[in-house]
């Protein structure tokens, strides 16, 4: 017989602790995760539930469980753990891409792919160079002073995301809102009636847009995939639904947290000013220290034996990307921001499989936003005390609701 590994089920001489917790420093893991990091690479946890999972801290662990095909992204599994009251419901649709499995995932992706190559990116720069500028005349045009979440770090990410997908940003406020309550309602059924209104308006999109074709990705999507029936229309909404939500909220984040970020770091930003070139590395370090998706989520099919634990069939698996990101082993001083460091290999993006599939967009957006505002509004400072700046709850993606800046 092997040797077999404690499993969820033995018992601890303590309940295990809750997660997720909120975080009090917008850019460190909440309090009492560090304790959890010292009980191993995975630790047993508490969902709100009362379900316990295993958490992973770990980052060789996180990568060789992140790319385990005996863990499932399968949403529909009844065993598949949830880690908010608003996902009560997650299972009464097919979320594709991060909710299902290879093959369905496989062949999913490799209709979207193309689309986020390094390339193709590339060839955006100018454009997003351009919204960029436009969105920093403006706030120039009216200040000095701004809210920075709503003058610039979501209308940048919303505008591209627009342009790409070939949705109109005339619609932004009405998406944007429902996004929002999509992430952060506090009831399942307040989060399933934003993601029916989302889904109902996509589905007039693409009506419309079956009328009347445009340039956008959703129009190749309609002329390629769902005239030759590769994709029903519920499955292109649904990617629809995922690309628009994931291509604005989470890039919004990291451009206002990673300038807050910044503020609060005065020699790494003098640092950065000093010498563009190592803005690249920079937005690494940013994504791995801010890890604003800090909770993703699997169930494991089968049993699996690792550092010394058992993952049993149907336990759930959570991943903290911040306490995996300040992992020891993978980063010298994990707990400074340093922006000369290689943060290559950090799972800010998630690894494995459904890897980031927006993150050469994501980092090209970020470069762009960030080194513009360092060029344009060289006095850009906070206009309240860092302390007065509202977190975002643990359970969600990671960031502030506001930032009050001036020059
Ligand atoms: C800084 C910004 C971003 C961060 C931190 C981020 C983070 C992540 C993470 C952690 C995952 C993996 C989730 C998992 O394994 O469960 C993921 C997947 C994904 N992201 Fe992003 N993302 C960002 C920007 C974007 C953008 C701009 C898009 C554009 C459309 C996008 C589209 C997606 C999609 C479609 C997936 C699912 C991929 C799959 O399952 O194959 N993301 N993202």
């Amino acid at each position: 017989m092997p040797e077999t590994g404690t499993s969820l089920a033995a018992p601890t001489p303590t309940p295990a602790p809750g997660f997720p917790r909120d975080r009090t420093c917008p850019y460190r893991p909440p309090e009492g995760y560090e304790a959890i990091a010292a009980d191993g690479p995975l630790a047993p946890v508490t969902l709100y539930d009362g379900r316990r999972v295993w958490l992973v801290t770990g980052h060789a662990e996180a990568r060789e469980l992140l790319a385990d095909k005996r863990l499932s992204a399968d949403r529909r599994d009844p065993a598949f753990p949830v880690l908010a009251p608003r996902a009560e419901r997650q299972s009464e649709v097919v979320l594709p891409l991060l909710g299902v499995d290879d093959p369905e995932h496989a062949r999913q992706r490799r209709m979207l792919i193309s689309q986020f190559g390094v390339k193709r990116v590339n060839a955006m720069r100018p454009r997003i160079q351009e919204i960029v500028d436009r969105l920093v005349d403006d706030m120039l045009a009216k200040g000095p002073g701004a809210e920075l979440v709503s003058a610039f770090a979501l209308p940048v990410p919303s505008t591209v995301i627009c342009e790409l997908l070939g949705v109109p940003y005339d619609d932004h406020e009405f998406f944007e809102a429902k996004s929002r309550a999509l992430l952060s309602a506090k009831t399942a059924d307040d989060a399933v009636a934003a993601r029916d209104a989302l889904r109902e308006y996509l589905h007039g999109l693409v009506e419309r847009k079956r009328a009347e074709p445009g340039d956008g990705l959703l129009d190749g999507l309609i002329a390629e995939q769902l005239a030759d029936g590769h994709l029903d229309r519920d499955e292109l909404v649904m990617m629809a639904l995922l690309l628009l939500v994931a291509g604005h909220e989470t890039t919004s984040n990291m451009i206002s947290l990673g300038m807050f970020t910044l503020l609060q770091h005065p020699r790494e930003l003098a640092a950065l000013r000093a010498d563009r070139g190592l803005l690249p590395g920079a937005v690494e370090e940013l994504l791995r220290y801010l890890s604003i998706a800090d909770g993703l989520m699997r169930v494991a099919t089968e049993d699996i034996e690792i550092a010394g634990r058992t993952v049993r069939a149907g336990d759930g698996v959570a991943f903290s990307a911040s306490l995996i990101n300040r992992d020891e082993a993978a980063y010298a001083r994990a707990e400074a921001l340093d922006v000369t460091r290689s943060a290559r290999h950090h799972v800010a993006f998630g690894y494995g499989v459904h890897q980031c599939l927006g993150q050469n967009l994501a980092r090209a957006e970020l470069e762009i936003a960030l080194g513009t505002l360092f060029d344009r509004i060289p006095g850009l400072r906070l206009a309240v005390a860092p302390e007065k700046i509202p977190v975002k709850p643990g359970d969600t993606l990671q960031g502030v609701y506001e930032l009050p800046v001036t020059w």
